[in-house]
């Protein structure tokens, strides 16, 4: 039975578009995948933990091959039980839209909990080695004005968003990676149902594939 990891991170609700696109392929794949599971992490509504002084220590005294206090031990398996969502899904389908030039701080904290050695990745003299190899990777961003070639807010130099989650979804070893980018959100109420009519179409299709 396949599994669909859809990783969801605007506050927005119903009006997200980085949700409407997820939403779309999410749809489409079950509707593909009908015998398939589908975990829904809501980085805003899931109690995800701080990666404070305990999941710190932890992670120090587990580099240093030191023994983990009953706190430090707590704070590991909390993560670790957040990253096995991902070593269970097929597909990681990750929903963002562009904050900052980023990605939202909550996405951030996920990353930051569960990017961890011999966890999502190992880590030897020979550099590191992603642990999540063999899935696909689904990005559906949203950003509320333009970063085509040529512009004053050009990708090269502004974008943080869909260069961060590509490189970290390398770093953990998805380099099978769909992205759906929906611009110009903030634009007027045109740009952005046009913005969203094209990626929930790119979304179902791909999602049927
Ligand atoms: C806190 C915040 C910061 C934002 N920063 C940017 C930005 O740096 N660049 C941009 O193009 N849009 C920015 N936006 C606009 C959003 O990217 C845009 O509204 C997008 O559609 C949001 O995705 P969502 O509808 O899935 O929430 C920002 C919006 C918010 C709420």
């Amino acid at each position: 039975m396949a599994n669909l990891l859809y990783v969801s991170s605007s506050p927005r609700g119903d009006r997200s578009v980085s949700q409407a696109i997820a939403g779309a392929y999410a749809d489409a794949w079950r509707t593909r995948n009908p015998a398939g599971g589908v975990d829904i992490l809501d980085v805003w509504t899931e109690d995800l933990p701080e990666f404070g002084p305990d999941a710190l220590a932890a992670k120090y005294a587990g580099l240093a091959g030191e023994p983990l206090s009953a706190g430090q031990q707590r704070a590991w398996d909390a993560l670790k039980a957040i990253a096995k969502r991902f070593h269970d899904a097929d597909v990681v389908l990750i929903a963002a839209p562009m904050w900052n030039f980023g990605v939202p701080y909550k996405l951030k904290q996920l990353i930051d909990l569960i990017s961890q050695k011999d966890i999502l990745f190992r880590f030897d003299e020979n550099g590191f080695d992603g642990m999540l190899k063999g899935k696909k990777g689904v990005l559906a961003l949203a950003r509320g004005i333009s970063y085509g070639p040529g512009e004053a807010t050009s990708e090269e130099e502004f974008d943080f968003q869909k260069s961060y989650l590509l490189m970290w979804l390398k770093f953990v070893g998805i380099t099978d990676v769909e992205t759906i980018v929906a611009e110009k959100t903030l634009l007027g109420p045109e740009a952005d149902a046009a913005a969203r009519e094209t990626g929930i179409a790119k979304a179902r299709e791909l999602g049927a594939r």
